[in-house]
């Protein structure tokens, strides 16, 4: 019997949809910075996407995802009332939300849906939080309304310029903190460039900045390797000991290089996909 019923979906930008899906025990349990690892189908690849938010009461998990190659794409044909063939989680560890002071948050892209748990949790302990979102162009912007309702300042780029300030969310922090704001921690959570940006932006003036990493994942439960990250010239595995990283220590073009590893065979699937 399959379990995860597609409750409702949505376009929210181009090729970037929002679903809500029942999946009563993982709603339950479920905290900020984890992620649930998905098989759209009985033949389909596992593949992880962040807990956007989730309803105990309700027993749904709510997900944004970019359709990017095959599983996304396929993942976003699937209706309301569909139902997804398995859905793994929680996994990986919580992100420790605690009161840190002023805290800088920035997003960048889809992952732009990671932060909103991470901006709810850091409000409800007091937090100061300065929000930094970013995209390419003003119509692949996400969560501005929400996170502009939670935050007590937002700060918004885009590549192109057509809103906010034109750049990226990196150079709207070392504006900030050129400008003389104090922050106690930066939290990142977006591509891999823009998550190395931010660290050097934050690396002079010694600022604890955490980044949420995203390789390639597969079982998410420590055993395939597939996520192994190193840090602080450390191995180590973003599923079970991530995927939150002191951001200092990580080792950002390894990362890029073993994301990008099977780009060929990706590239082939999806062509395969779109002629059959
Ligand atoms: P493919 O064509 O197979 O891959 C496109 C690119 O995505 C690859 O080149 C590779 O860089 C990356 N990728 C491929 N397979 C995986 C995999 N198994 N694990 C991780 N990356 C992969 N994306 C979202 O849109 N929304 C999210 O909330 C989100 N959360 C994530 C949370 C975590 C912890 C991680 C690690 C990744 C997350 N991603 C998220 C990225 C998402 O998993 C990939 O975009 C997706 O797996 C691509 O699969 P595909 O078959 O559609 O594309
Ligand atoms: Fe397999 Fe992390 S995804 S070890
Ligand atoms: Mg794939």
């Amino acid at each position: 019997m399959k379990n995860f019923r597609i409750i409702c979906k949505e376009e929210i930008a181009p090729e970037i949809k929002r679903m809500v899906v029942s999946a009563p025990i993982i709603a339950r349990k479920a905290k900020p910075g984890q992620f649930v690892i998905l098989k759209v189908d009985e033949y389909g690849e596992r593949f992880p996407l962040t807990l956007v938010d989730w309803n105990a009461e309700e027993g749904t998990i709510t997900l944004i995802f970019q359709e990017v190659g095959v599983s996304t794409k396929k993942l976003g044909r699937l209706n309301a009332g569909d139902y997804i063939e398995d859905v793994a989680g929680p996994l990986g560890n919580p992100t420790e939300i605690k009161y840190y002071g002023r805290v800088a948050v920035v997003g960048g892209g889809v992952a732009t849906g990671l932060i909103y748990p991470w901006v709810r949790a850091l409000k409800k302990f007091g937090n100061h939080v300065t929000t930094i979102i970013g995209a390419r162009t003003a119509s692949l912007l996400l969560m501005e309304k929400e996170l502009s309702e939670l935050s007590d300042e937002i700060y918004i780029s885009t590549d192109d310029g057509s809103k906010g300030v034109k750049g990226f969310t990196s150079d709207v922090l070392k504006m900030l903190l050129e400008k003389g704001e104090k922050f106690d921690l930066v939290m990142a959570a977006g591509p891999v460039p823009m998550m190395r940006a931010v660290a050097e932006v934050t690396r002079p003036y010694g600022i604890k900045t955490i980044v949420s990493l995203n390789p390639i994942m597969v079982d998410g439960t420590g055993m395939c390797g597939c996520c192994r990250v190193t840090v602080g010239g450390k191995r180590r595995f973003a599923c079970v000991d991530g995927p939150d990283f002191d951001a200092h220590q990580v080792d950002f073009r390894e990362l890029m290089n073993r994301l990008r590893m099977y780009v060929e065979e990706e590239k082939a699937a999806l062509q395969r996909m779109e002629e059959s």
